[in-house]
C-alpha cells in the first residue's frame, strides 16, 4: 500500500440547535492510503456524512462547528489552510459523490453546463473549449452513458435516477482526483442499478487506482468493494482495519451484532442484530458511547471512554475488553 494520503485524527463535531449542542463527532480517527478502497459502515445518524463534509470544509457552520481535531491530506491540516488552498483541493483533488444525486444537480442548468464547468474548474491549466467539450464526452462514456451528445444538452430533470448519478460519477471523476469520496452513492436507486452503478464504481477507481471511501449501510457492499473497512457508531470509529481480517474476526461488540445481523438485513436497517438505538447526542452516554447497548459492559465503560488502539498487526478497535 502506498503513503497516507488523509489521515483524521480526533476529530469533535458539534451542531448547536434550539434544545442546545448536539454533540455528534467525539474523537474520530479515520485514514486512507494511496490506491486503498476504504469502506465505512455505520447505521443512519451516526455521523458519516458529517465526517466527510469537515475533510471538504462543507460543513454548515452554524450550526455547525469543529470543536477539535485535525484532517490531514498529504500532511497538510486542511481545517487550518486558507480558503483559497482548500478550494484548489475541493473538486480537484479530493471529489465526492453525494447521497442524493437529484439534490447535486442543479435543475435549471444542462447537464453539459454542469459537467464542463467542472472541468474547466477542474483543469489545472486553462483549456479550450473545444477540449472542455470532449472531456465531457469522454467522462460521460466512461460511466457507459449512450449518446453523450444527448445527454449535453438534457436537463437532470429529462434522465432517470441511475442515469443522474452516472452523471455525478462522470464529475466527480473527470478531474481525476487523487481521493472519491462516495457517500451512499445508490440509496434513490433501484437494486438492479444500484449493483451496475456500483460495479461501474469500482471498475473505474480500480483502473486508476484512485483512493476511494466508499459510505454505506450494507456490509455486503463494503465486502465486494473495500479493501480496509471502518465502523462508526454514535459519532466514534469504534473498529478498523483490513477487510479480510475484520469479517474474519469482527472484535467490538458492535460490529459483532452487525455482523450477525447480516443475513436479516434486507431492508431492515443496519442495527437489527444490536438491540436498542443510536444514543441521543444532545445528552450523549459517558464513556463509551455503546455502553447502554453493550452486553459485555464493565463498570469503567460508563466511565472512560476506550481509546482506538491497535489488537493485532492494523486491526485497531476501541474496547477495553481488549486492553488491559
Ligand atoms: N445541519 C445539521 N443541523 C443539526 N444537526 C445536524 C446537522 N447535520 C447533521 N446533524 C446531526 O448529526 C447527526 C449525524 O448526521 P450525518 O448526516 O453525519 O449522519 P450519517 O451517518 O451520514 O447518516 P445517514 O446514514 O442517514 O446518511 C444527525 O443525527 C444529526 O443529529
Ligand atoms: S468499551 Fe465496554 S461498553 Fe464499550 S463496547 Fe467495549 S465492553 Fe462494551
Ligand atoms: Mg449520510
Amino acid at each position: 500500500m502506498g503513503d497516507v494520503l488523509l489521515d483524521i485524527r480526533d476529530l469533535y463535531v458539534e451542531f448547536k440547535v434550539y434544545e442546545g449542542k448536539l454533540k455528534v463527532l467525539n474523537g474520530v480517527f479515520l485514514s486512507v492510503r494511496e490506491g486503498q478502497r476504504v469502506g465505512l459502515v455505520g447505521e443512519a445518524g451516526c455521523g458519516k456524512t458529517t465526517t466527510m463534509k469537515c475533510v471538504l470544509r462543507i460543513l454548515p457552520s452554524p450550526p455547525g462547528r469543529i470543536t477539535e481535531g485535525e484532517i490531514l491530506f498529504r500532511g497538510e491540516d486542511i481545517l487550518q489552510m486558507p480558503p483559497r488552498k482548500v478550494q484548489l483541493i475541493r473538486g480537484r483533488r479530493i471529489s465526492m459523490i453525494f447521497q442524493d444525486p437529484t439534490a447535486a444537480l442543479n435543475p435549471v442548468f444542462t447537464i453539459g453546463d454542469q459537467l464542463m464547468t467542472v472541468i474547466r474548474y477542474g483543469s489545472r491549466n486553462s483549456l479550450p473549449k473545444k477540449e472542455i467539450r470532449q472531456r465531457a464526452i469522454k467522462a460521460l462514456q466512461e460511466v457507459q452513458l449512450p449518446d453523450p451528445e444527448r445527454i449535453l444538452a438534457s436537463y437532470p430533470i429529462q434522465l432517470s435516477g441511475g442515469m443522474r448519478q452516472r452523471v455525478c460519477i462522470a464529475m466527480a471523476l473527470s478531474t481525476e482526483p487523487e481521493l472519491l469520496i462516495a457517500d451512499e452513492p445508490t440509496t434513490n436507486l433501484d437494486v438492479t442499478i444500484q449493483d451496475q452503478v456500483l460495479r461501474l464504481l469500482n471498475a473505474l477507481v480500480e483502473r486508476r487506482n484512485t483512493s476511494v471511501i466508499f459510505i454505506t449501510h450494507s456490509l455486503g457492499v463494503v465486502r465486494e468493494m473495500a479493501d480496509w473497512v471502518y465502523v462508526m457508531y454514535a459519532g466514534n470509529i469504534i473498529e478498523g482495519g483490513p477487510k479480510e481480517e475484520l469479517f474474519r474476526e469482527p472484535l467490538h461488540p458492535y460490529t459483532r451484532g452487525l455482523m450477525r445481523a447480516v443475513p436479516k438485513l434486507t431492508g431492515g436497517g443496519i442495527a437489527e442484530g444490536v438491540p436498542g438505538r443510536i444514543p441521543d447526542y444532545l445528552d450523549p452516554p459517558s464513556g463509551c458511547r455503546f455502553h447502554p447497548r453493550c452486553e459485555h459492559a464493565m463498570p469503567r465503560c460508563s466511565q472512560e471512554k476506550p481509546p482506538f488502539l491497535p489488537v493485532t498487526g492494523e486491526h485497531r478497535v476501541a474496547c477495553f475488553l481488549y486492553q488491559g
